[in-house]
C-alpha cells in the first residue's frame, strides 16, 4: 500500500494490466506458434511481469534471468551497463523474448541486445511492460509493449522506489520523491 502522501494517482489498474498482458501474450503466442521461445529476464524489475506474461503464453517457453548494473539514468554516463550474473544457457540457435519492466533511454536494452545477439540466436525481440519513448536516447526496435506512458515516476508491477512497491498488481504514479 502506498502512503496517501507519496501517491500521485494510479496509471492502470490491476484489471487494465491483466487484460493488456493477455493481449501481448496472445499477439506472442500468434508469432512464435510451432516454436520454443526463451524469455530472458533482467533483474529485479521485469520478474514479475515475465511471471505474468509467461503465464498466458499458450506455446512452449523456458526462462533465464540476467543481472545487470545500469549507471545509463542514474550516473548519467550514458550506455554504462555491465552483466553481474550472466545467463546459465547457451542460446544459439533459440528465439529469444528480452524481458523489461520499462524501457527509457534503451540504453540498457542496446547493450543487451548487442551482447546477446553476437551469441547467435535464431532470433531476438523485446518486450516491455511500460515504454516511456520521451526519455530514449537510442534508436531501439521495440516489439511489444503493453503500455506508453509519459513523464511520470512509477512503481508496481515490477517497478520500485527506493526497493518497495514492486509487488503491487497496478501500475501508479508517484510524487516525485525529494
Ligand atoms: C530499469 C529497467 C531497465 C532499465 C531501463 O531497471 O528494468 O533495466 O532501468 O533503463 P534505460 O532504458 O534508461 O536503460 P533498474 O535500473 O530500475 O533496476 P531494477 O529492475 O532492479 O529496479
Amino acid at each position: 500500500m502506498i502512503p496517501p502522501a507519496l501517491l500521485d494517482r494510479v496509471l492502470f489498474t490491476e484489471e487494465q494490466v491483466n487484460t493488456r498482458v493477455a493481449e501481448v501474450a496472445a499477439e506472442i503466442s500468434a508469432r512464435y506458434r510451432g516454436k520454443d521461445l526463451k524469455l530472458i529476464g533482467v533483474l529485479k524489475g521485469s520478474i514479475y511481469f515475465l511471471t505474468h506474461l509467461s503465464r498466458h503464453l499458450t506455446i512452449p517457453v523456458k526462462i533465464d534471468i540476467l543481472a545487470i548494473s545500469s549507471f545509463s539514468a542514474r550516473w548519467q554516463s550514458p550506455g554504462l551497463v555491465r552483466i553481474e550474473k550472466d545467463l546459465d544457457e547457451p542460446i544459439e540457435g533459440q528465439d529469444v523474448l528480452i524481458i523489461e519492466d520499462i524501457v527509457d533511454t534503451g540504453l540498457t536494452l542496446r547493450y543487451l541486445l548487442q551482447t546477446l545477439a553476437g551469441r547467435g540466436p535464431n532470433s531476438i525481440a523485446i518486450c516491455t511492460l511500460l515504454d516511456r519513448t520521451s526519455k530514449r536516447l537510442v534508436q531501439l526496435p521495440v516489439e511489444y509493449r503493453c503500455f506508453e506512458i509519459d513523464d511520470s515516476f512509477v512503481v508496481g508491477c515490477g517497478l520500485d522506489h527506493r526497493q518497495l512497491y514492486r509487488n503491487l498488481p497496478y501500475i501508479a504514479a508517484l510524487r516525485r520523491p525529494e
